[in-house]
């Protein structure tokens, strides 16, 4: 059995609610009774995309467990490699990375676009997740991972940002049944859907929680409402996903 704490959307900044929030929440997951196989943020790290911020989500973000960390719209590639990755000079292409954990692949790709808050999965990036999607076989459990939902998810706002093309996506999942999720941020609402047949599970927001339509006035952004995390646990061939907020 698999179990992953899934958390998104930290926006660190100078504000100390943003870095309290995240503290409250990594907090809650390594205080766990039994230990999660891994932590997966899913974008989103930083609100303005400096350094510093970046500087900050390394130190938050420390932990004995792996963590597997995307960009997200507000994230800015230099100042993510040189602060959160230690990376002096790795050019400003796409941020993909691949993780073996306990016997399942993650995927995180890169589907922001620099000074845009929609997003795309650019050419490089649908190569590079071709290429690995190729080394893993049909028995490997395969989450793909990024920040921006694919499809609307019936907010105004947030679909108006979604992922934009996602049809070479869907036609990659489509050639490989190994691909048991994707799993995004972005939209600061627990939510769960569907993607190329398969699940797509979308994992609450750290600093905020975005009000939907029918919930009537108020804040966009609500922060009036605590942290929340998904955890995702893979067994037997099924994925079964719990959401909790963190008061
Ligand atoms: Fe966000
Ligand atoms: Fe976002």
């Amino acid at each position: 059995m698999l179990v992953i704490a899934h958390l998104s959307d930290t926006h660190l900044d100078d504000d100390p609610e943003s870095a309290a929030r995240t503290t409250r929440m990594l907090d809650y997951v390594h205080g766990l009774a039994e230990p999660v196989d891994a932590i997966l943020i899913t974008g989103d790290i930083a609100d303005n995309g400096a350094e510093s911020e970046y500087r900050l989500a390394a130190k938050l973000f420390a932990s004995p467990l792996p963590v597997l960390v995307c960009p997200g719209n507000h994230d800015v590639r230099g100042a993510y490699r040189r602060g959160l990755l230690g990376v002096a000079d790795g050019g400003d292409g796409p941020i993909n990375a691949r993780h073996d954990v306990g016997g399942a692949v993650f995927l995180l790709c890169d589907s922001s676009i620099p000074g845009a808050d929609e997003g795309r999965l650019e050419p490089a990036t649908l190569d590079w997740l071709a290429g690995e999607l190729a080394t893993t076989t049909s028995a490997t459990p395969v989450f793909i991972a990024f920040h921006h939902p694919p499809v609307e998810l019936h907010h105004p706002f947030i679909d108006s940002i979604r992922l934009r093309d996602p049809e070479p996506l869907a036609a990659l999942i489509a050639t490989h049944p190994q691909v048991a999720a994707v799993l995004t941020g972005h939209a600061h609402t627990a939510a769960a859907s569907t993607f190329a047949g398969r699940p797509l599970l979308v994992a609450p927001g750290v600093i905020s929680t975005l009000r939907l339509r029918w919930e009537g006035p108020g804040p966009f952004a609500d922060r009036g409402q605590p942290p929340g995390v998904a955890f995702h646990v893979w067994d037997a061939g099924r994925l079964t996903t719990h959401y909790r907020v963190v008061v």
